[in-house]
């Protein structure tokens, strides 16, 4: 029995739910990379170095010293491990594939330019041979200062840049680094060989070349002839040709391209390195030396769990994208007689994705179904009188007719039913009470079609949206737009669920609203069994605190939030396990309201000099007393030094 069906045949299942069908039902194992798991205390795990660290426990220490909810929690531990996988699945495909080249992934710190996570990921990647990637003249001075004497630590420069830019990357090369502009676009050679000149360096250069592949997924567009990136061949050509007429055409070493973040399908893996081995073959072929073929980011994270080429999944593994990449280049290379390059890879959220985990507390909600009936006494046809307006006769109607068979027609009556008793009421045909009555049954037809679809155990695609009519929002302490940007920009799915209480059932059905005044604040596609779901399975709220988990977060959303009604960063706290416990390396306290009020010029001093002369004005018109104006302003010091998010801890406006 599947937990789902479990769900809908209380008593049994009652007695039979285990952490381990909440593990199943979450899909846990599906998209956790073996990162996650279920405690038998019903506690969701994350798997650091050997220990398990309950997030529940971990949160709850937090709170001990101060720190609230919504939190992101960066497991140290988990991304070293992942950097480890990664040099070991192209290690073993070298060994496999008898290649001759070495392997360099750089971190491209787009993806997370947080300190203490490059910090991390550049010290753990010089033991791997890992270096960095910038992307703008600000990550360059991020890279410069973290890599303090990496003169072995590759630093790719992507981007586009202009004078100050190459300028940055000459200093660079003199101060010994290993540093590679790529040239993005046919203005920036020429520049990038004047600064040499300048300089007096011999710069290795890197060139991007547009790869006529068809690209998948969302960032497809970064391929192709109308990219915004890259050389087309005419330009390519024209780069070697002025290269060697300055006879500097043994400093071009590097072929770059980037088939787009996050692809789904492995042929467009496939099919653009086998594109860019050849350009590479042929750039040596015209006497460029190279040794570097970078093969970009784009190595997905399955955040769905299904291995497919659907949005947010991938159809390919760790171990095929680095045997893919090696055989090609090696194939390519073997074949034309060109020594095998180096290969560099850029994949950014395959590195980070899994190690970070956000954590908010549910501080509210609202019950659809249950609230509509429980108002309206259970919304029974004896109730009818001969003269009510049609939709409520046609909703008894429809309620009445509920049964096998017969469901996805009782809800198309019902819904058409309802739109009209909503329509009559605008125009006053019908009273408030018989609306009232109207909506009534409206929630008690599609509860019971979905108990009915329940207990049939159907799976009608037209009775799939049961859920979402009828599931509850939950108010989760947390701005979506702030501390999960794609989700609401681009759709894009995170696994979410319950990290306590799933040694329980979860007995009902939410969305997640968030704190912002905006209704795309909300999370409604989960990781579900059979694919997305519009609601997910939660536990009925009990007063006592209720967290929730959002997983896979480590890449890009931190970067690109935004302060949506002014809800600031979110703390961010790394852990590490040290002799097989938690511990906190660092606290990174989210904004205050203050600092985001001073990111758009409000001066929380000058916000005080103000309201403390109103408030001696009150004093003086007697509305407040010396004290109150006291309490006022302290209340206003607390509240600009405070967190920009609800304090579960303060308790409701109800307890007053
Ligand atoms: C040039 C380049 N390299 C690497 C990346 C990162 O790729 P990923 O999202 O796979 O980490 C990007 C992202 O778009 C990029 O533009």
């Amino acid at each position: 029995m599947t937990p789902v069906e479990q769900m809908n045949t209380p008593a049994k299942a009652e007695r039979e739910w285990s952490p381990g069908a909440s593990e199943s039902l979450y899909r846990v194992g599906a998209w956790g990379g073996g990162f996650f798991g279920v405690s038998d205390r019903g506690r969701v795990v994350a798997r650091c170095s050997g220990t398990d660290v309950e997030l529940e426990e971990v949160v709850e220490g937090l709170i001990a010293r101060g720190l609230e909810t919504p939190v992101l929690l960066r497991f140290s531990d988990i991304l070293d491990e992942r950097l480890r996988d990664l040099r070991d699945a192209f290690d073993g495909a070298i060994q496999e594939n008898e290649y001759r080249g070495a392997y360099r992934g750089v971190y491209p710190i787009k993806v997370n330019q947080q300190r203490h996570l490059v910090e991390e990921v550049s010290s753990v990647g010089r033991e791997l041979g890992f270096g960095l990637e910038v992307g703008s003249k600000p990550e360059l001075l991020a890279a410069l200062a973290l890599t303090p004497g990496g003169d072995d630590q590759l630093i790719v420069c992507n981007g586009f840049k202009d004078r100050r830019y190459v300028d940055l990357v000459m200093h660079a090369q003199r101060l010994g680094r290993t540093i590679i502009p790529v040239v993005e676009n046919a203005m920036e050679l020429d520049q990038i060989l004047r600064a040499s000149k300048r300089f007096g360096v011999r710069p290795s250069i890197g060139v991007r070349v547009k790869i006529g592949s068809a690209g998948t997924g969302r960032w497809k567009d970064s391929v192709g002839a109308r990219s915004k990136f890259g050389l087309t061949t005419e330009e390519l050509l024209a780069s070697v040709a002025m290269l060697r007429e300055r006879g500097m055409l043994d400093c071009l070493t590097l072929l770059h391209c980037h088939v787009g973040s996050q692809v789904q399908d492995i042929r467009t893996i496939k099919d653009a390195i086998g594109e860019l081995s050849q350009v590479y073959v042929e750039l040596s072929r015209l006497g460029a030396p190279m040794g570097m073929i970078d093969v970009g980011g784009g190595m997905g994270v399955d955040y769905r769990g299904d291995q497919s080429d659907a949005e947010s999944s991938m159809n390919y593994s760790l171990l095929e994208f680095a045997s893919d990449v090696v055989y090609r280049v090696g194939e390519v290379c073997t074949r034309a007689g060109v020594e095998h390059p180096s290969i560099i890879t850029e994949c950014g959220r395959a590195m980070v994705a899994y190690s970070s985990v956000l954590v908010f507390d549910v501080v509210g909600s609202t019950r659809r179904a249950e609230q509509a009936v429980s108002a309206e006494g259970g919304g029974d046809s004896a109730r009818a009188t001969p003269d009510e307006p049609a939709p409520i006769r046609d909703l008894r109607e429809a309620l009445r007719m509920i049964g096998p068979g017969r469901l996805v027609e009782c809800c198309h009556d019902a819904k058409k039913a309802i739109g009209d008793a909503v329509s009559g009421f605008r125009m006053g045909y019908l009273t408030l009470e018989q609306r009232g009555e109207a909506e009534g049954l409206f929630w008690e037809t599609m509860r019971r079609a979905r108990d009915e679809r329940d207990r049939l155990g159907l799976e009608d695609e037209q009775l799939s949206d049961l859920d979402e009519i009828l599931g509850d929002v939950y108010f989760g302490n947390l701005s979506v737009f702030q501390s999960l940007p794609d989700a609401w920009a681009i759709g894009q799915v995170f696994p979410v669920m319950p990290i306590h209480r799933l040694d329980e059932r979860p007995l009902r059905q939410a969305i997640f609203g968030d704190m912002t005044c905006d209704s795309d604040g909300r999370l409604d596609r989960f990781v579900g069994e059979g694919g997305l779901r519009s609601t997910l399975p939660v536990h009925p709220l009990d007063g006592s605190p209720y967290r929730i988990g959002v997983f896979l977060v480590g890449a890009y959303q931190e970067t690109l939030g935004d302060l949506h009604n002014l809800f600031g960063d979110a703390h961010a706290v790394h852990l590490r396990v040290v002799d097989g416990h938690w511990t906190i390396e660092e606290v990174v306290r989210g904004d205050t309201c203050g600092e985001v009020l001073a990111y758009l010029q409000h001066d929380s001093e000058q916000m005080l000099s103000t309201l403390s002369r109103d408030c001696e004005r009150a004093v003086r018109l007697g509305r407040l007393s010396a004290a109150d104006a006291g309490g006022l302003i302290r209340d206003i010091e607390r509240e600009l030094g405070g967190y920009t998010y609800l304090d579960p801890g303060a308790g409701s406006a109800r307890d007053d």
